[in-house]
């Protein structure tokens, strides 16, 4: 399920080696196949075409403007969180009207831009918000599409940090209590309920949760949609990748064996989700992230020092905490694999860390990998989803650099930060001049 593959010794993303892009290019550096993109939106799309659906891509895994476009061009709409994000869909070329607008914090100013650009339906979060959108919609002589984003209290078996569905999370109204939200909602002249949303959590790796948490919201969704006349309900997102194939999915060649039944697949989930979503007669919405762009994107990083103390092998990087923060913040796993790949099969125990003072810098431990010196390339893997998109300027380092290939072909992305633009918009108070 992703196109970066060795031939012979060197590692490739489609028909480019990657040793001619860290070349051209430089390093650290975000990698992404736009073939591996297209595939999961695709099949994902294909899946569930028994159902009338709109894959709303969560662009917060990924905006940059080329992966942005890529799935405007299928027909993905997008779900945002924020104006920036709404703005950054127009901007590459995206439909607003396709777009559902999440997130329990959304100002006025953001609720004005939205329904001026005509979205589809903001994703509401509490009642107060949706007083608050029926406030700005009549003061713009509009009508409001809003869905409420039901919390159904199911535990997704995820990490805690991006659990997001059950009553100790900040997000979406309980469900004991939506019906009595939307029949005060249905009184507000300027707020059209046009459906019901839900989202549990984030790399679910199994199709289980998602089964429970469907079954429980459907008697709540059908009376509401007869009531109201909805006219769709969003599953959400949160389908997982395989991080570490040895655990994730039993095999470490996960990606060619499509029977695995260990791996969430676009045909496991539906095969599970369409027979129950079916007799709603709605449209059915789903918010994936991780799914479409996780597996596509590496990272690159140049191999600086190679420090041995009485304890441990550190593999010191140019890429660190701020290029990638998911390791350091969740403890994930990412899996890291030479670009040029030596012959022989001897690991070592390393630690891979950044060059960033702080001992959370860095992106695996106790690693056995092959032993790798001084200007060798690694590749970190599954790292397209909530990498880039995540990075920051702390240690004062510039973000880094996003290709895209799409067979032979490469094209910068995005251009590595020149270190000026970093304080360019900091200034010295005039008492200290
Ligand atoms: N819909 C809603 C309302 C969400 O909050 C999210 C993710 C998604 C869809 C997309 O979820 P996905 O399909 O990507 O799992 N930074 C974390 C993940 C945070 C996810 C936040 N919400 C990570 O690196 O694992």
């Amino acid at each position: 399920m992703h196109d970066f593959h060795y031939v012979g010794s060197k590692l490739y993303c489609e028909r480019v080696s990657i040793d001619s892009l860290v070349k051209k290019y430089g390093s650290p550096l975000y990698i992404y196949s736009q073939h591996t993109l297209t595939d999961h939106f695709t099949k994902l799309d294909l899946a569930l075409a028994p159902l009338e659906h709109l894959v709303c891509y969560a662009m917060k895994a990924n905006s940059n403007a080329s992966v942005m476009r890529t799935l405007a061009n299928l027909g993905g709409g997008f779900d945002v969180v924020s104006e920036g994000e709404l703005r950054r869909v127009i901007a590459a070329g995206g439909d607003a009207r396709k777009c559902v607008f999440a997130g329990v914090g959304k100002t006025e100013g953001e609720i004005e831009y939205a329904l001026r650009q005509g979205i589809y339906s903001f994703n509401v979060e509490s009642e107060p918000e949706i007083i608050r959108i029926n406030k700005v919609a009549a003061r713009l002589k509009k009508v409001a599409p809003i869905a409420v984003r039901v919390n159904p209290n199911v535990d997704a078996g995820t990490h805690a940090k991006i659990t997001t569905g059950t009553y100790e999370n900040k997000f979406g109204i309980a469900f004991e209590q939506v019906e009595g939200v939307y029949a005060r909602a249905s009184k507000l002249k300027n707020i059209k309920l046009r459906g019901l949303q839900m989202h549990i959590g984030s790399q679910l790796t199994k199709v289980k949760p998602f089964e429970l948490a469907v079954e429980k919201v459907l008697p709540l969704v059908s009376k509401l949609a007869a009531k109201y006349k909805f006219e769709f309900f969003s599953i959400g997102g949160g389908l997982g990748i395989v991080y570490n194939p040895a655990l994730d999915s039993g095999s470490a060649e996960w990606w060619q064996s499509p029977g695995n039944k260990q791996i969430l697949t676009p045909a496991s989930y539906a095969s599970a989700l369409v027979p129950l979503l079916q007799p709603l007669n709605l449209r059915i919405l789903i918010e994936p992230g991780r799914f479409i762009v996780g597996n596509a994107g590496i990272l690159v990083t140049r191999v600086e020092y190679v420090k041995r103390t009485g304890k441990k092998n550190f593999v010191i990087v140019d890429a660190a905490m701020n290029d990638l923060i998911r390791p350091a913040f969740y403890d994930s796993y990412h899996e890291i694999i030479p670009v040029l790949r030596g012959k022989s099969k001897a690991t070592i125990s390393s630690d891979v860390v950044g060059p960033i003072c702080e001992s959370g810098d860095y992106f695996a431990k106790d690693r056995p990998l092959p032993k790798v010196g001084e200007g060798d390339y690694l590749a970190l893997l599954s790292a397209g989803a909530y990498g880039s998109v995540m990075g920051s300027n702390y240690n004062s380092r510039g973000l880094i650099a996003e290709v895209l290939v799409n067979g032979n072909k490469s094209a910068v992305i995005r251009e590595r930060q020149e270190l000026e633009t970093i304080w360019e918009r900091e200034s010295i108070a005039p008492w200290l001049k």
